[in-house]
């Protein structure tokens, strides 16, 4: 379960991310968005560094961002632990995969609801985790999306039981169900958690519906 601040307070984030590490909550999902990627704009490294001063949490940076390669180091130095780019913009995979680890930093990379399976075959087996998109991304508090979560099954088959398959778009105690069953084994949620009053009763909700 990794919790995403999107739709947390960003007026109290350090204390939104102390309720979720209290939670039990291991990671959390840090939504950067540049306006041109996507049709939103976010958090950047300035904000990921002070937040790294109040956390232990390990920081998930999901980059929508429309030149990773420029960009991915100086959320490094900020403190992000892993690294999330899309497919759709990435200029050479392989070579940033290989700068992510260089720099110690795991690397995910990102597919988009209409974006085929196809064009991560060759570079998901690099990664330490794909990220498949079950909304359009931008914005926080979107409806699932079926048809995307098939690609689960078939990523799955690609990169076999190592690399992490993480969901994100739409979760809630109904959908993750879903996900895992298509053998997703990291689920995001934004609305579904910080579009409660109690966060942590959320967390768990998620966590139970998938457990059983
Ligand atoms: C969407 C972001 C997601 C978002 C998910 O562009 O990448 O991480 O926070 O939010 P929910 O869970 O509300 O769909
Ligand atoms: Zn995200």
């Amino acid at each position: 379960m990794v919790p995403s601040v999107l739709s947390a307070d960003f007026a109290n984030l350090a204390d939104e991310i102390a309720v979720i590490e209290k939670a039990g909550v291991r990671i959390v999902h840090l939504d950067v968005m540049d306006g041109h990627f996507v049709p939103n704009i976010t958090i950047g490294p300035p904000v990921i560094a002070k937040l790294r001063k109040v956390s232990n949490l390990v920081f998930d940076a999901h980059l929508m961002i429309s030149e990773p390669e420029r960009y991915a180091e100086r959320f490094i130095e900020a403190g992000a632990d892993h690294i999330t780019f899309h497919i759709e913009v990435a200029e050479d995979p392989p070579k940033l995969i290989d700068k992510l680890h260089k720099l110690g930093c795991s690397a995910g990379l990102c597919l988009n609801p209409e974006t085929p399976v196809d064009s991560i075959r060759e570079f998901a087996p690099l990664c330490d985790m794909v990220l498949v998109m079950t909304v359009h991304p931008g914005f926080g508090g979107q409806e699932f999306m079926p048809e995307a979560a098939k690609k689960i099954a078939q990523i799955r088959e690609i990169v076999g039981p190592d690399v992490r398959i993480e969901v994100d778009g739409g979760i809630d105690p109904e959908t993750a169900p879903i996900v895992v069953s298509c053998g997703a084994d990291t689920l995001v949620a934004g609305n579904a958690i910080f579009g409660r009053t109690d966060r942590i009763a959320a967390i768990n909700a998620i966590r139970d519906a998938f457990n059983t």
